[in-house]
C-alpha cells in the first residue's frame, strides 16, 4: 500500500514565487493552487487549483472546509512596496486581513493544518546581515507583512519563512535577475543600485529548503537568506551579465537612496542564515550559488534572436 501524499494550499498561485517553487512543492505534495485570477499554464502539476479573493472571510472558510489540507502555505500578498506605500489600506487589506482569515478559518477548523506564511526581508533595516529578532519597519509593506507574522504566531502552528528570491519560471522571466538579463540582452539603460545590500535564494534552492523545514515541521520565524556574505543589488547584476556574458555598456550604477521611488527602502537587507542553518544541520547555498544556476536555465531558454541581439559571444 503506498502511503498518502500529504496536501498543501499554495495561495498566490498565479504569482511569481508560485511559478518557481510549485512545480517543485508539487514533487511532494498534493498541491492546490489558489488566487483570484484563472488558472494559467501552471495547473498542470496541481492537483486542484481554485479561485477565490482571500480578503473575503466567508471564501476563505468555504475553501478551507472544502479542501482540507495538511499544509497552507500562505504567499498572497500585495508585493509591491512602492504600491503599499502609495494605498496604505490595500496594503493593510492584502497583506494583514487576508491571513487573519486565513488564521480565524484553520483555528476554527481545529489548528490541525500547519500555517506556513511568507515574509520578507524588508521588515530588517540598519546594518546586516540581521537576526530574527532585529526587525525595524521602514515602509508600509514590511510593516503589514510584520503584523502578518503576528497572526502566524497567534495560530501557534506555523512557520514564518522571510524570503528574498530570484529564479527563472520559463515563462516571462519576471524578476530582478530576469529583468537585469532581459534589459541588457535587450540592450536597455538600466539603473544597478550600489547602495542596497542583500542576500536572495534561487527559487530552486528556497523551494527545496522549505520542503525539508515543511517535512521537519520547523515552527517560529526563520530567515530563508542565501549562505555565504551577500552582495548589493549592483554586483549581483554585475555577476549575472558576466556569467552570461552580456555588456554593462548601457548600466549606470546609481544609489535607490536617490531613486523618486514612493517607499523608503532598507539599505541593508541580509539575513543571518545560523538558525536556518541550525534547523537544518547543513550550510545553505549561495547567491552567487543561485546565478550560476539561474545564468545555465537562461542561456538554456534563450532563443537564437536573443542571443544575436546581445552580441552574445
Ligand atoms: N517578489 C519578491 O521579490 C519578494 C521578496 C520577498 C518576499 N516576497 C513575498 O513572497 C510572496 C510572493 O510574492 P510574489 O512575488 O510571488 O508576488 P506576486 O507575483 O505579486 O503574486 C501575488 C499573488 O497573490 C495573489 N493575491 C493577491 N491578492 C489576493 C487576494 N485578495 N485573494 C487571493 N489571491 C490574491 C495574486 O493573485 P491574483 O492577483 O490573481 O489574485 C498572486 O498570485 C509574498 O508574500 C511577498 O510578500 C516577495
Amino acid at each position: 500500500m503506498t502511503a498518502e501524499r500529504p496536501k498543501l494550499l499554495f495561495t498566490g498561485a498565479s504569482g511569481f514565487l508560485a511559478s518557481n517553487v510549485l512545480p517543485w512543492l508539487a514533487e511532494s505534495f498534493d498541491c492546490i493552487g489558489v488566487s483570484r485570477s484563472e488558472p494559467g499554464d501552471e495547473t498542470s502539476f496541481l492537483a486542484a487549483r481554485e479561485q477565490a479573493d482571500l480578503t473575503d472571510p466567508t471564501a476563505v472558510k468555504w475553501l478551507l472546509r472544502n479542501r482540507p489540507v495538511d499544509v497552507v502555505v500562505h504567499a498572497a500578498a500585495l508585493a509591491n512596496v512602492d504600491a503599499c506605500e502609495r494605498e496604505p489600506a490595500a496594503a493593510y487589506r492584502a497583506n494583514v486581513a487576508m491571513t487573519a482569515n486565513l488564521v480565524r478559518a484553520m483555528t476554527e477548523l481545529g489548528g490541525n493544518a500547519r500555517l506556513v506564511l511568507v515574509s520578507t526581508d524588508q521588515v530588517y533595516n540598519g546594518p546586516g546581515p540581521h537576526a530574527e529578532g532585529d526587525v525595524a519597519p521602514i515602509n508600509v509593506y514590511a510593516l503589514t507583512k510584520l503584523w502578518a507574522e503576528d497572526w502566524a504566531e497567534r495560530y501557534g502552528n506555523a512557520l514564518t519563512v522571510r524570503v528574498n528570491f530570484f529564479g527563472f519560471n520559463g515563462r516571462d522571466r519576471s524578476g530582478l535577475a530576469g529583468w537585469v538579463a532581459r534589459s541588457l540582452a535587450a540592450r536597455e539603460r538600466i539603473t544597478l543600485f550600489d547602495d542596497v545590500m542583500f542576500n536572495p535564494l534561487h527559487t530552486a534552492h528556497l523551494a527545496e529548503i522549505l520542503s525539508a523545514l515543511i517535512a521537519r515541521g520547523s515552527l517560529g520565524r526563520i530567515n530563508l537568506g542565501a549562505g555565504g556574505r551577500g552582495m548589493s543589488k549592483a554586483n549581483f547584476a554585475r555577476l549575472i551579465a558576466d556569467k552570461l556574458g552580456l555588456s554593462l555598456d548601457n548600466a549606470v550604477v546609481g544609489k535607490a537612496a536617490e531613486a523618486a521611488l514612493a517607499a523608503a527602502r532598507p539599505k541593508d537587507m541580509r539575513m543571518r542564515t545560523d538558525r536556518l542553518e541550525a534547523e537544518l544541520g547543513r550550510s545553505i547555498p549561495t547567491v552567487e550559488d543561485g546565478i550560476e544556476l539561474f545564468c545555465a536555465e537562461w542561456l538554456a531558454a534563450a532563443t537564437a534572436h536573443e542571443l544575436e541581439a546581445s552580441g552574445w559571444r
